[in-house]
């Protein structure tokens, strides 16, 4: 298969952890006969240095021409600490999903038994959760009308829906319950927003469409609290775009690190996958930032495009890696010299050898390893 891949690397980590993605995408490239091309293009904060445009036209244009879009992480402290800032570099990322149309992200939140012990959560709470987070990517208050008083005193974010807007990733929702335990949480503020009544009205009537699927209703306020306690109740969780936001950064205390959570980015010509993390600018260039769940990206890009082969060994050698403790610190109490780059290493060799079996601790440690 031909595939032209945008890669936004972006700011702080993003960068270092892309890279490794890539260097993963172009071991699958050559063991299984594909020709992925990569373009890289600006966005963040780091376009906003270079042309004062946090999302340039050529960018968008890069984008609209690929297959498929790689996505690092955006933001920088700098604008962090200036609620003045006029132009910001979220406004590179916001303006890409809502330019290719991506209304609808999936976050899958795996609790790895290699891992159970890194949650602070305790591990028969999380042993074999397995949920599918869909949340709704372009619209609700991150695109509502904003408004700022002249004085400065008085501002307002709109939470706005079309019915639209819910449909089209309510049956997205229902068809990957289908396919798994058959149960869809819709999560909203029912008794308080009407925005989540329309959402809970449209969800009603979409249902019977889908009568082996079970769906139940929860406050985003008891979710928050349900997602940690019994997490293994969930199967799909359907929610509006800021709701999808928290709860999925929330979730990522079950599985033990944020730096493995992917996503899927997806619309109707489009799509992107990325990271759920930031920027972690503190962490930039020093060769600590956990490259898997951008790893994890590219593997939900493969499976994208049918290549479900690909991405299962992708997977495993993501499985490999956290096995045998090639992970970076915030996973790792054993090694403390595992970079970004050598768990890239790792998978990519991994994927050129998936069948050595004689791989040592101690010499993957210290790289001497024939797969290292
Ligand atoms: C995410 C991020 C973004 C979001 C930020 C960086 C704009 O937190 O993808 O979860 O809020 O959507
Ligand atoms: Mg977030």
């Amino acid at each position: 298969m031909k595939l032209n891949i945008a890669v936004l690397q972006g700011d702080g980590i993003g960068p270092e952890v892309t890279a490794q993605a890539v260097k993963v995408l172009k071991a699958v490239a050559m063991e299984f006969n594909h020709i992925f091309t990569f373009q890289k293009a600006l966005v963040g904060a780091s376009a906003i240095d270079k042309t004062g445009n946090p999302l340039p036209e050529e960018t968008i244009s890069i984008c609209k021409k690929a297959d498929a879009v790689l996505f690092g992480a955006i933001g920088d402290t700098k604008y962090d600490e200036d609620p003045d800032a006029k132009i910001r570099p979220e406004q590179g990322l916001l303006g890409i999903r809502k330019e290719l149309g991506l209304y609808t992200n999936i976050r899958p939140i795996i609790a790895y038994e290699d891992l159970l012990n890194k949650s602070s959560l305790k591990v028969k709470q999380i042993k074999d959760t397995n949920i599918l987070i869909y949340r709704e990517l372009t619209g609700g208050i991150y695109f509502g009308d904003r408004y700022l008083s002249d004085d400065g005193n008085i501002a307002s974010d709109v939470c706005k829906y079309e019915r639209f807007e819910i449909e089209r990733i309510a049956h997205l929702a229902f068809k990957a319950a289908l396919s798994r335990k058959r149960k869809l949480t819709l999560v909203d503020k029912a008794n308080v927003l009407e925005s989540s009544r329309l959402w809970r009205r449209v969800v009603k009537e979409i249902a019977p469409q889908y009568p082996n699927v079970k769906v139940n209703f929860m406050y985003i306020d008891n979710a928050a609290m349900e997602l940690i306690i019994h997490p293994r109740q969930f199967d799909v969780i359907l929610t509006e775009n800021m709701f999808g936001d928290i709860l999925s950064e929330e979730a990522s205390v079950i599985v033990g690190s944020i730096g493995l959570l992917a996503s899927a980015s997806i619309g109707d010509k489009h799509a992107m996958f990325e990271p759920i993390h930031g920027a972690y600018a503190k962490a930039a260039n020093r060769g600590v930032a956990n490259p898997i769940a951008s790893i994890l990206s590219a593997a939900m890009l493969l499976d994208h495009f049918g290549l479900y082969e690909e991405a299962a060994l992708v997977r495993e050698g993501v499985d490999k890696s956290l096995k045998l403790h090639i992970t970076t610190p915030d996973l790792n109490n054993k090694y403390d010299n595992i970079t970004t780059t050598k768990v890239g290493d790792f998978i990519e060799d991994f994927i050129q050898n998936p069948d050595e079996t004689n791989l040592n601790f101690t010499n993957i440690h210290i790289g001497q390893s024939t797969i290292i």
